[in-house]
C-alpha cells in the first residue's frame, strides 16, 4: 500500500445464498476485509466496502431441489440468514447487496452486451450432457459418475472429491443426472466464450511484475505468496477460452436474441455484483459510483478465500480489462482454509459452527469470536480452530492481559481520583514499563503509545493480521508492565505526584488500546471509549497519541469501569464439543435416511420398456487398472453377452462364475474402459454399501424373462 490513493474500493467475496455462513468463511474473507476497512477509515480515508449475496448458479438451484422449494425462496431465506449473521459479527459493510436485484441484472447484462458488441467473445457450439426427463442441459455439478482417475463412484462433472482431479463431465464413467437419476444424453449447445488464451501474456506481466503496458500498477512483492503461487500455476501452461454462459433457467438472462434458456455464468455475474453493489450504495448516499471503479487514483482490493483466487486474479481482471473503462485490483489478499477440531469444516457432515448459531448461543461474545478467528487466521496455510484454543486465548490474552490491564487502571483511577483525570507535573520521571530501572517521562510515554499503534497498523497494511493482533496484545502487556514496574499501589502513600503521572500514562494506554483495538474488537473499543468518556470519532490512527493528550486533560471525568471479557470455563468447551459431535451424528443419520428416498413415480409403460432376463455368468476377469470393474460373459440362453460391472470391490472373478443373475438386456450399450458393455446386472446394496446379486429363487432357464 505504498501509493497515496485518493479512495479505496474494498470487496469481500459474495457468499452463495445457498446455506448459512460459518467460521471458516468469516476467518478467510470477511474478518480480514473488515479489519482492513476499519483501519483505512481510522486513517480518514475515503473507502467503500461492498458485499452481498451471490444468488445465481447451480449452487442455488441444487439447494432448492434439496429443500423442495424454489430458487427464489432459497435465496430469500439464506440472504436474510447471512445478512443478519454479518450484522451480528459486526461486518462494517457500506452495503450488503443482492445479485437477484434488478440493478444487478441490468448492470451485468449491460456489461456482457458491451463486451459482446466489442467482439470480445467467441461463439462456439459444443456437446454437453442433457437430461431428457427434466428437459435441460446439465451443469457440471448436476452430473455424477465414476472418476476415470481413481474409480470413486460419486465424482462430480467438474471435479472428483476423492482424488482432487479436475474433470470434464464427458470423462466420467457411467454418468448419471442427479436430477432424474437417468443417464444423460449428449446434445449440441451454443455458448459464448471469453478467449482467455489471448490474456496469458499480459496477466503474467501484470501479476508478476505489477505492470500493464509497461506502466507500474502494483507492487507484486506486496501480494501474498499463496496467491501468486496459484496464479502462476494456472498461467504456466497458458489459459484456455472459458464459457461464460450456461443453459440454466436461473440467473441473468443472456441479452441476445438467439439465447433463449441461457444465462450468464455465475462467475461472470458475481464479481460484477461488486460493481452493482457500489452503484446501489452511491444511489442511496447521493454519491457517484464511477470514480470508485474507474479512477486511477482508486485502490481496489478483493478479499477472498483460496477457492476464489483464480476468479479474482485472472478471470475478473480479464473482464475488467476487456471492458476498458475499469481499474484492475491493487491486491487480492486471498486466504487459505480453516479446519476445525482436526477435520475439514463440512456443512453436509454437520462439522461446522454456523455464525447465526454462535450468535444465538453467545450473543455477548462476538469480539471473542473475532479475536480467536483472527489469531488463527489461515493467512499463509490452512489453520485450525478448536474450542480448547478458544478458551485458552480468551482466558490468557483477552481476560488476563487486555481486560485485566484495563480493569486495574479504571479501578485505581476511581479509587485514587474518583475517576477524574488529575493534573500532573510533566517533569516527573516514571519507569518506562519495559525493564526495571529504566525511566522515562510523560512525553516519551505518549510517543511510545503512538509507536505501538503504528506497529499494529504496519502489520495490517501487510495483511498480517495474526501479527497485528499479537502486537495489540503486546501493547496491553506493556500497560501491565507499566503498572507492575511502577507499583502505584505502593507509591501512593509516599509519592502522590508521581502516581498521578503513572496513572495518567496508564489511562493514555487504555485510550491507545481503544483506538488500536477498533479494527479487531469493535464492541470492546466502543466500551473503552465509553469508559474513558471519549468520542471515537475524534481519533485518527496516525494522530492518536496527540489527540489522547488533548482530550485526557486534568478534570476530564471517566465513567464507571466495566468488565470487558468473561473467563471461559471448562464446561463451556465441553458443551460446545458435545454439540459438534451431536450435529455430526445427526447429519450422518440424515444421510443414511436420505438413501431410502424413493425416486419419482413412473408409469407402467416406463416399467414395461425394460427387458429383464435371467442369465448365468460363464466367464469373469478383472479389468486392468480399474479397481472396481469386472468383465463378465453372461449366457442369456438366446445369446452370450459381455457386461462390464462395477463389483470388483465385493467379488473376485472366480467367486461369480456360474451365478445366475438378473440382467437388464435392452439398456443401450456403453463403452467402459474401452470394452463395450451390453446390459446391466441387477445388484442390491445393503446399508454398509456392499453389493449382492439379485438372483432368482432356485435355478431357472437362462433367457427367462422377469416381470
Ligand atoms: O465461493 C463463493 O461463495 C462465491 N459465491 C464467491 C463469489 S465472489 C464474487 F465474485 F462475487
Ligand atoms: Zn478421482
Amino acid at each position: 500500500m505504498k501509493r497515496n490513493f485518493k479512495r479505496y474500493t474494498v470487496t469481500a467475496a459474495l457468499p452463495y445464498a445457498n446455506g448459512p455462513i460459518h467460521i471458516g468463511h468469516i476467518a478467510g474473507a470477511y474478518i480480514p476485509a473488515d479489519i482492513f476497512v476499519r483501519y483505512l477509515r481510522l486513517q480518514g480515508k475515503d473507502v467503500v466496502f461492498v458485499c452481498g449475496s451471490d444468488e445465481h448458479g447451480a449452487a442455488i438451484t441444487i439447494q432448492a431441489k434439496k429443500e423442495g422449494i424454489s430458487p427464489k425462496e432459497i435465496v430469500d431465506k439464506y440472504h436474510q440468514i447471512i445478512k443478519s449473521a454479518f450484522d451480528g459479527i459486526d461486518m462494517s459493510f457500506d452495503i450488503y447487496h443482492r445479485t437477484s436485484s434488478d440493478l444487478h441484472h441490468e448492470t451485468s447484462s449491460a456489461y456482457f452486451k458491451k463486451l459482446y458488441d466489442k467482439g470480445v467473445f467467441i461463439e462456439k457450439e459444443s456437446e454437453q450432457y442433457y437430461d431428457e426427463t427434466f428437459k435441460q442441459f446439465l451443469a457440471d455439478r448436476y452430473i455424477k459418475g465414476t472418476c476415470p482417475k481413481c474409480d470413486y463412484d460419486s465424482a462430480y462433472g467438474d471435479q472428483c472429491e476423492n482424488c482432487g482431479s479436475t474433470l470434464s463431465p464427458t470423462e466420467l464413467i457411467n454418468p448419471v443426472s442427479t436430477l432424474s437419476g437417468a443417464t444423460p444424453v449428449i446434445k449440441k449447445t451454443t455458448h459464448w466464450y471469453l478467449p482467455l488464451n489471448n490474456d496469458t501474456e499480459w496477466l503474467l506481466d501484470w501479476i508478476n511484475n505489477g505492470k500493464l503496458n509497461n506502466e507500474k500498477l502494483h507492487e507484486p512483492a506486496e501480494w501474498k505468496k499463496n496467491v501468486l503461487g496459484q496464479c502462476n500455476s494456472w498461467l504456466k501452461d497458458g489459459l484456455q477460452p472459458r464459457a461464460i454462459t450456461r443453459d440454466l433457467d436461473w440467473g441473468v438472462k443472456v441479452p441476445l436474441a438467439n439465447a433463449e434458456g441461457k444465462v450468464l455464468y455465475v462467475w461472470l455475474d458475481a464479481p460484477i455484483g461488486y460493481i452493482s453493489a457500489t452503484k446501489q450504495w452511491a444511489l442511496d448516499n447521493n454519491k457517484d459510483w464511477e470514480p470508485y471503479w474507474k479512477d486511477e487514483d482508486t485502490a481496489l482490493y478483493h478479499f477472498i478465500g483460496k477457492d476464489n483466487i483464480v476468479f479474482h486474479t485472472i478471470i475478473f481482471p480479464s473482464l475488467l480489462k476487456a471492458h476498458g473503462d475499469f481499474i484492475l485490483p491493487q491486491n487480492v489478499p486471498g486466504n487459505e482454509f480453516m479446519n476445525m477440531e482436526g477435520k475439514k469444516i463440512s456443512t453436509s457432515r454437520g462439522w461446522v459452527i454456523n455464525i447465526h448459531d454462535y450468535l444465538e448461543q453467545h450473543p455477548t461474545k462476538t469480539d471473542e469470536l473475532r479475536y480467536v478467528l483472527t489469531a488463527n487466521m489461515p493467512e499463509t496455510k490452512d489453520s485450525e480452530f478448536t474450542w480448547k484454543d478458544f478458551q485458552s486465548r480468551i482466558n490468557g490474552e483477552l481476560v488476563a492481559t487486555f481486560g485485566n490491564f484495563v480493569n486495574r487502571v479504571m479501578v485505581l483511577m476511581k479509587k485514587y481520583y474518583s475517576g477524574e483525570v488529575p493534573s500532573i507535573n510533566i517533569n516527573l520521571k516514571i519507569n518506562n514499563g519495559e525493564t526495571e530501572g529504566n525511566s522515562t517521562d510523560f512525553k516519551a510515554e505518549l510517543k511510545t503509545i503512538q509507536d505501538k499503534i503504528n506497529r499494529v497498523g504496519e502489520s495490517i497494511e501487510k495483511f498480517r493480521y495474526r501479527e497485528a493482533l499479537s502486537r495489540l496484545i503486546e501493547f496491553a502487556s506493556y500497560g501491565n508492565g507499566l503498572l507492575q514496574f511502577n507499583e502505584p499501589w505502593k507509591k501512593i502513600k509516599e509519592d502522590e505526584e508521581t502516581v498521578k503521572v503513572i496513572m495518567l500514562a496508564a489511562v493514555n494506554i487504555v485510550a491507545g488500546l481503544a483506538v488500536a483495538s477498533q479494527p479487531f474488537l469493535p464492541k470492546t473499543a466502543e466500551k473503552l471509549f465509553k469508559m474513558l468518556s471519549l468520542n471515537s470519532e475524534d481519533f485518527t490512527w496516525g494522530n492518536a497519541a496527540e489527540i489522547i493528550q488533548q482530550k485526557l486533560i486534568a478534570g476530564h471525568q471517566l465513567n464507571e469501569p466495566e468488565i470487558l471479557f468473561e473467563k471461559i470455563e471448562d464446561e463451556f468447551v465441553e458443551k460446545e464439543i458435545e454439540k459438534l459431535n451431536q450435529m455430526a451424528q445427526n447429519a450422518a443419520a440424515m444421510g443414511s435416511e436420505s438413501k431410502v428416498e424413493i425416486k419419482d413415480e413412473i408409469q407402467y409403460d416406463d416399467f414395461s420398456k425394460m427387458d429383464f432376463r435371467i442369465g448365468t455368468i460363464i466367464e469373469a476377469e478383472k479389468v486392468p487398472k480399474a479397481d472396481k470393474l469386472l468383465k463378465l460373459t453372461v449366457d442369456l440362453g438366446f445369446e452370450k453377452r459381455t457386461i462390464v460391472s462395477g463389483i470388483a470391490k465385493f467379488f473376485k472373478a472366480e467367486d461369480v462364475l456360474n451365478k445366475q443373475v438378473m440382467v437388464l438386456v435392452n439398456l443401450a450399450p456403453r463403452k467402459l474402459r474401452g470394452i463395450m458393455s451390453e446390459g446391466m446386472i441387477l445388484m442390491a446394496e445393503n446399508k454398509d454399501g456392499e453389493l449382492k446379486f439379485v438372483s432368482p429363487e432356485g435355478l431357472t432357464d437362462n433367457g427367462s424373462s422377469v416381470s
